[in-house]
């Protein structure tokens, strides 16, 4: 994905800058991944680290003691025929399994407790990233693909880490411990067990490899489920009203089903470096056996001490060395996940502060101008050559036919997309002048889509201006029409409105969210199709509310119905991404254009039936 590159945009340009696809994979490969990882999650938490890398290397310590524990046992007490070494090294068993243990189960805790910091860490800037996107991010990338990002991949790396500090701290401890003992109690030996080992390394290495492409497989089925859920969960009434729930329900056993197979796969894949380790370490102990076993029945420099002591090391290597083999196989597990998760965390938001970028701070409404605007979504040139103006504390209207761009218009307002080229200001300062935050904050926006969140009616208004007093929150209910029925509700004010506001009625959700700009208090007013729920006549009683609102203020106004925006100081018809014609209802009408045409139209239907409302949207 593209970062900001302000000069792109800020210059008119012949050919409009490519925009790039969007895939949110960062392609660097493990050790750099790994890098990452330790540079920007690991430093804070080198204490645990190092404690748990303390605990895993008394562990692998106490392991190591045991091989020696053999030989003596064999040697000094069962050979020699001495009771006292016999007493003591049975009364040393317990004091190393405890060392074991504890040291076992310190490691596990402070292990685990860096790894899930990490992820904590990792997950909240996962979410802060995703919360700063702007709007063209979210049309590519749906909940779906952003929650199994958030939870499954998160786990996978969580897996991958934790693999890996296991791999190095403990297997990798005990192994160079083990080692050091049976070069110590006999060192031919050991030199000949090692000759075998780099025959697993290929194999190790090629199941990692396939098992990478199978974890993105993997990634992205998981994504498929995660998305159909969200749309069935959230399209639950749809699912219902067209009998949909077999078609769903096949649709899902189709992603599972598939999900299920790349696990199968998965775990065919890892699990291969079992017959490849067993193999391995039965060839090491087949050597070991001959040799070893030759030298004590022959030779006499071994004493059997020495042999079933090394033996005993020899076996105890493969439990480390089969965890390092598996380790290969999480950690690129870890790398796919990685990819997928570094690739949202560096995709920053196009739109973005310019380093010039200074608070706006503006009293009463700014005079809103849009000159000769191009904008485009994706490829489709959508406003072209677009001039309007909206003058300073007026109400203006845009009607037309929908698809025209009216939307589009008041959504480059509060920047949620930026314009190709031309120009758009407030008060003759440049829109991307100003900070992001700053501008937002002038602006308040009611549109026809209201969303609300799980919580009370009080603080889905407060939402509008956190810290304002219930006074404020009450009058802003009362403007918007909103109080009496809050009042009728059991609970007032804390009546929870349920996930995205369920349990209000369109109309009740849209005066809630009238009221919450309200509350706002901004100088620019924006209301796409605010008023379009509600009946008539809630409508009427809010078109009053709403007038009191834009004293001051500057408002621009999309409207449904004519009837609402007849009293605009302009009307801006906009076809096909550019303004047909402008002027007062009593001038358009006067010419005789295509909003004299709309009026007709409209007139003769609202006149035929007062609410059935067969209107073309406009
Ligand atoms: N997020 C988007 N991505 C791509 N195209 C879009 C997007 N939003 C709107 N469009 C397209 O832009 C055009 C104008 O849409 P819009 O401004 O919503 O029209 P209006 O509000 O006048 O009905 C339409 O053709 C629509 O298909
Ligand atoms: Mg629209």
């Amino acid at each position: 994905m593209t970062r900001a590159e302000p000069s792109a945009t800020a210059a008119p340009s012949e050919t409009p800058p490519k925009k790039q696809k969007h895939k949110l994979r960062w392609t660097a490969g493990t050790w750099l991944l790994v890098k990452r990882v330790g540079r920007d999650y690991v430093r804070d938490h080198i204490r645990n680290i190092l404690l748990a890398l303390l605990f895993m290397l008394l562990a692998a310590g106490s392991a190591s003691a045991l091989p020696y524990v053999i030989k003596y046992m064999l040697d000094d007490a069962l050979n020699a025929g001495d009771l006292t070494s016999l007493y003591s090294i049975a009364a040393f068993m317990p004091i190393l399994g405890i060392v074991r243990g504890g040291a076992s189960w310190g490691h596990s805790v402070f292990m685990h407790s860096v790894a899930f910091a990490i992820i904590r860490d990792i997950q909240n800037n996962m979410f802060s990233r995703i919360l700063h996107q702007d709007l063209t991010f979210f049309a590519h990338f749906g909940a779906g693909n952003l929650i199994s990002r958030v939870t499954y991949d998160t786990n996978q790396l969580r897996n991958g880490l934790e693999r890996c500090i296991l791999g190095i701290g403990r297997d990798l401890t005990m192994l160079v411990g083990l080692t050091v003992s049976m070069f110590y109690l006999n060192w031919q030996l050991a030199i000949l067990a090692f000759f075998v080992i780099p025959l697993a390394v290929f194999p190790i290495m090629r199941i990692g490899r396939r098992l990478r492409k199978v974890s993105i497989n993997t990634q992205e089925h998981m994504e498929r489920v995660t998305t159909l859920l969200d749309e069935t969960i959230r399209g639950n009434r749809q699912v219902k009203a067209y009998g949909m729930e077999i078609t769903e329900e096949q649709r899902f056993s189709e992603a599972t089903q598939a999900l299920y197979q790349l696990q199968v796969k998965g775990i065919r894949t890892r699990s291969f470096s079992h017959p490849v380790m067993e193999t391995m370490i039965g060839c090491i102990i087949a050597l070991v056996l001959l040799v070893g076993g030759h030298l004590v029945i022959t030779d006499h420099t071994v004493t059997a001490g020495d042999f079933l002591g090394f033996l005993t090391a020899a076996l105890m290597t493969y439990q480390p060395m089969r965890s390092l083999a598996s380790l290969n196989a999480a950690l690129q597990e870890g790398v796919a996940a990685g990819q997928r998760i570094f690739g949202l965390i560096d995709t920053l938001p196009e739109i973005q502060d310019t380093p010039t970028a200074t608070p706006l701070s503006l009293g009463q409404g700014p005079e809103i101008r849009f000159e000769k605007v191009n904008f485009r979504y994706e490829d489709t040139l959508v406003l072209k050559d677009l001039s309007l103006t909206v003058p300073a504390q007026k109400k203006v209207a845009l009607v037309g036919p929908s698809g025209a761009g009216k939307s589009t218009i008041l959504n480059l307002i509060p920047r949620f997309y930026d314009i190709e080229t031309g120009r758009l200001s407030l008060d003759d300062h440049d829109l991307r002048d100003a900070t992001l935050s700053s501008l937002r904050s002038h602006v308040a926006l009611v549109t026809q889509e209201v969303v609300l969140f799980d919580d009370t009616i009080y603080a889905n208004i407060a939402y509008g201006r956190p810290g304002a007093s219930r006074e404020e929150v009450i009058t802003a209910a009362k403007f918007a029409g909103a109080h009496d029925f809050i009042s009728h509700f059991e609970e007032g004010y804390d009546t929870p409105v349920g996930p995205r506001g369920t349990k209000l009625s369109g109309g009740q959700a849209q005066r809630v969210s009238i009221a919450r700009a309200m509350l706002k208090d901004a100088p620019i007013l924006l209301l796409d199709e605010a008023t379009s729920a509600l009946d008539t006549e809630s409508e009427r009683h809010i078109q009053r509310a709403l007038h009191s609102l834009m004293e001051g203020r500057t408002t621009l106004v999309i409207a449904h119905r004519l009837s609402t925006v007849m009293d605009a100081d302009i009307i801006y018809v906009i076809e096909n991404g550019h303004v047909a014609e402008y002027g007062t209802h009593a001038e358009l009408l006067e010419t005789k254009g295509p909003y004299a045409r709309l009026y007709a139209l409209q007139f003769t239907a609202e006149a035929g039936s007062e609410r059935l409302d067969p209107t073309p949207s406009v």
